[in-house]
């Protein structure tokens, strides 16, 4: 099992050590090559996403990424971005539906940013879609406006756009994983201004057609975005387009105590997937040490369960989680009167005492 391991940039590379520490402890043959990927590919071989990084993501049978991206990137004039190396990853190996869990360990009800019986037992999944919508709809650019409010001055634009066969195969993801749990898939939508959403609308509608057993139910983004943290049990599966999935599973992370416990599978049509934390590079915290690298050792396990077929691997290390937790250990962002706090490198070291024991 070839797991291509690409750090990124700053935490990315903690926290992936981490995740890697937590793999080498399973008694599993699995061969991990690294490679740069990001700003640090940027600065060694003057792209985000070199050839040689590519070829190896390409031939892994999974990936395990950090995160890539960094604020000097905003003030320096460069033709690419750091983040361009992921959206060039799924972009690639056309990694269209993105798992992110949202569950409220039952440790950490006291860390969520609601009041614990909101999140007791919490556990929802939202299924993003990662290849479409506005982040790569062609055409955009800047461009001197012809009309509009201000013809003659300059803009910008990107385009919204969704084909029946990209919103048909994330639906039937939603579906199907819907019909392994709950039951109920929540569609969310723009439809009431946006021609793309009513459009998502109206296909996710026709897909059901094929799930009647699973429970639809259509709900605008915005109104998504006061239920989530009004009533977040109410939701099971959670389907939505790329720009809204981005924004909502980032709010989600905050119900089960941190964005450091949320991780993320992105896979492809043939089950290869990459497998990354829902968190982006935090330059705010980079370098001390402080990260928490369990969304990251989650996604590992994530990782075993869909694209390795390790299931007994992958609950071992999410038992593991879980253990670490009850002995009260916490990063600064999970912190709560009482308990113990740790840096990244002590939180993996748990995790792989837990495994042994
Ligand atoms: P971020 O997710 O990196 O950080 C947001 C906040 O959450 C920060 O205060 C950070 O310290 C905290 N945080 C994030 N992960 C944490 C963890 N594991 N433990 C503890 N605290 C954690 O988002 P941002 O600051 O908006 O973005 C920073 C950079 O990361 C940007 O360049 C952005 O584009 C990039 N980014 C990359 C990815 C990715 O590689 N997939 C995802 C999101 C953001
Ligand atoms: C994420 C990130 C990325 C996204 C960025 C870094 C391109 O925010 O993985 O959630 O917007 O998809
Ligand atoms: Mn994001």
């Amino acid at each position: 099992m070839k797991i291509a391991v690409l750090p990124g940039d700053g935490i990315g590379t903690e926290i992936v050590a981490e995740a890697v520490k937590v793999l080498r402890a399973l008694d599993l043959k699995l061969e991990m090559e690294s490679a740069l990927v990001g700003g640090a590919a940027y600065e060694a071989h003057g792209h985000p996403l070199p050839e040689s990084t590519l070829k190896l993501a390409k031939e892994a049978d999974a990936i395990l990424f950090g995160a890539v991206g960094d604020w000097k990137y905003d003030k320096l004039d460069r033709p690419l971005r750091p983040e361009q190396a992921i959206l060039g990853l799924r972009k690639h190996l056309g990694l269209f539906a993105n798992f992110r869990p949202a569950i409220c360990y039952e440790q950490l009800t006291h860390a969520s940013s609601l009041k614990p019986e909101l999140v007791a037992g919490l556990d929802i999944l939202i299924i993003r879609e990662l290849t479409g919508d506005i982040y790569f709809g062609q055409p955009r650019g800047r461009r001197t406006a012809v009309d509009g409010h201000f013809p003659g001055a300059d803009e910008a634009f990107d385009t919204m756009r969704y084909s029946r066969p990209e919103i048909e195969r994330i639906a039937r993801v939603a579906f199907e994983a819907a019909r392994k749990r709950n039951k109920k898939v929540t569609s969310v939508d723009k439809a009431n201004v946006l021609e793309t959403f009513q459009f998502w609308k109206d296909v996710v509608t026709d897909v059901h057609k094929d799930y009647q057993d699973v429970e639809l139910e259509h709900m605008y983004v915005d109104n998504a975005a006061m239920q989530l943290v009004k009533k977040p049990k109410a939701f099971d599966v959670i389907v939505t387009g790329n720009m809204f999935g981005d924004i909502l599973s980032d709010e989600a992370s905050m119900l089960t105590g941190s964005i450091g416990m949320l991780p993320s599978a992105s896979l492809n049509s043939s089950n290869q997937g990459l497998y990354e934390p829902s968190h982006g590079s935090a330059p705010d915290i980079a370098g001390k040490g402080v990260a928490n690298p369990l969304a990251t050792i989650l996604s590992a396990a994530m990782m075993l369960r869909f694209s390795l077929n390790q299931e007994a691997a992958a609950q071992r290390i999410e038992a593991a989680v879980q253990k670490v937790l009850a002995q009260g250990l916490r990063t600064p962002d999970i912190y709560s009167e009482g308990t113990t706090k740790v840096g990244t490198a002590q939180m993996g070291d748990a995790v792989v005492k837990a495994l042994a024991a």
